[in-house]
């Protein structure tokens, strides 16, 4: 039901010519029905890609959208104007903005908002850091991040959400949940969903990220929670990309 979906994560990485290059390893019969592919370039170059992308099946969308809708917000990334554009998802609490650009489960409810208000799909990143869990705090955490993150999720809602499981030390470091570890806080993340929201959760996709790569993917798309995988460094490379949407396709 819900086939494996493959979105990379540029971050502030790629410039035109690592673009081109990137699109130099595109397989030539991919079946695209069997996989949803995904790419979140820097914001300038979404425009770019999306050209690139034309008639490939790989959607395009934004590391981040503001929770304003638009007006006196100098600096910000509008939500309608990347819809404008044609971007198609904007990531949202990725770790990395929560961590260093301070944003709160309270502004990142904002954002979530909007995005549902304008049918625009929000990837809702969430995890622990290594702290939390060797604390036993994992599920506590993720229950705060979903509840005031999500506050106001409805099912008319789950067209339009995507949740990634980020396990803050597995993010750039090389250490990657064990899938089962993975597997069971994407189970909790799924049952929370429905029983906090009451909301059929088995509509929504939840990605893991940290750390995926050619060598593991397919152990962790072959558990039954990990619907997908949200790719950092291992997605900047076309040929890297490719060789884990090939695996997923094969899955
Ligand atoms: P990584 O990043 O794959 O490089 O660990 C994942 C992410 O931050 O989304």
């Amino acid at each position: 039901m819900r086939k494996p979906y493959l979105m990379g994560n540029w971050k502030m990485n790629q410039l035109k010519e690592d673009i081109d290059s990137f699109f130099m390893s595109v397989p030539k019969n991919i079946d695209w029905n069997k996989v949803k592919c995904a790419l979140a370039p820097q914001a300038i170059h979404i425009p770019y890609l999306i050209e690139k992308c034309k008639g490939s099946g790989i959607a395009v969308g934004s590391q981040n959208c503001s929770a304003f809708e638009d007006g006196a917000y100098t600096g910000e990334l509008s939500l309608n104007a990347l819809k404008e554009m044609g971007c198609a998802f904007s990531l949202i609490g990725h770790s990395e903005r929560r961590t260093l650009f301070q944003e709160s489960d309270k502004s990142l409810n904002q954002k979530f908002k909007l995005c549902m208000k304008h049918q625009h799909k929000a990837v809702f990143c969430v995890g622990e850091t290594l702290e939390e869990r060797e604390s036993n705090k994992t599920h506590e955490v993720l229950e705060r991040q979903l509840r005031d993150g999500l506050e106001g999720l409805s099912d008319s809602h789950l067209p339009y959400l995507v949740v990634a499981y980020e396990p803050v030390w597995a993010i750039g470091t090389g250490l990657t949940a064990k899938p089962d570890q993975a597997n069971d806080a994407h189970q909790f993340i799924r049952r929370f969903l429905k029983e906090h929201f009451q909301v059929d959760s088995q509509k929504v996709w939840i990605l893991y990220g940290g750390s995926v790569k050619p060598a593991n993917i397919e152990e962790l798309l072959e558990k039954q929670d990990i619907d997908g995988a949200l790719i950092g460094g291992a997605s900047l490379k076309g040929q890297s990309y490719f060789e884990m949407v090939e695996k997923a396709v094969s899955i």
